[in-house]
């Protein structure tokens, strides 16, 4: 009896262990680097609030629902991002969902001021005139979105810079991308990102952004990509 108890009592740990290695390889909300308020004035505090812990969440939410039974459960997003075509549009829509928002969370700093590193700004300076030149660009892009999307800096696969936009969560890493490469600074301009504060003038929005933009991790994100 009191073994039947023991192996009764193992039997129960072992699966709590497996179910909690099951959960942990399920997509989460990443945190915040800095509280909800710290973009204040240029991205207002509700926006914050509800875009990271309602929009963003749902996705992540979403992605690990339209995953289940697919047997991708434990690939990385990025692995499944690049197959996007192989997979339903559920899975498509969120996983895009989940990385574009960690990517654009991860890009955006209460630390105004910073600036592009050596190398980046010389490849930028090389492709694009300069700095001015490249917020235009990607400004452009961003403004003439027609609905939701995002404009995207990224790497191609010759380590060229390259500006573009993509309709609803996608982004360049997916396969069904029509200029693919590897993003490294990501503008949303889905309304849920502007509307509260800006209303319908997406370029006042725009224009605000590029004070909050961490250029220190876009720099990293741009070496690794090369
Ligand atoms: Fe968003």
């Amino acid at each position: 009896m009191k073994n039947l108890k023991s192996i009764c009592i193992c039997l129960i740990v072992t699966m709590a262990s497996v179910s909690t290695i099951y959960a942990q390889k399920k997509f989460q909300l990443p945190q915040l680097g800095y509280a909800y308020d710290a973009l204040e004035p240029n991205i207002d505090s509700e926006t914050m609030q509800i875009h990271h812990s309602k929009h963003h969440q749902g996705y992540v939410n979403n992605l690990n629902k339209a995953l289940e039974g697919t047997g991708a459960e434990n690939l990385s997003l990025e692995e499944i991002l690049k197959n996007t075509s192989k997979y339903a549009t559920a899975v498509r829509n969120n996983a895009g969902g989940h990385f574009n928002h960690s990517l654009f969370w991860s890009i955006l700093t209460p630390n105004k001021g910073t600036q592009p590193s050596r190398q980046l700004l010389q490849a930028i300076n090389q492709q694009f005139g300069s700095l001015d030149n490249l917020k235009t660009s990607l400004n452009n892009a961003a403004a003439s979105r027609f609905g939701s999307g995002w404009a995207w800096l990224s790497v191609d696969e010759n380590d060229k810079l390259f500006i573009s936009s993509t309709a609803n969560q996608d982004n360049p890493l997916m396969d069904i991308s029509e200029e693919q490469g590897i993003p490294i600074l990501g503008i949303d301009v889905w309304e849920h990102a502007y509307y509260l504060k800006y209303q319908n003038k997406r370029g006042d929005y725009l224009s605000a952004i590029w004070e909050i933009i961490n250029w220190d991790e876009v720099s990293k994100r741009y070496e690794q990509a090369k």
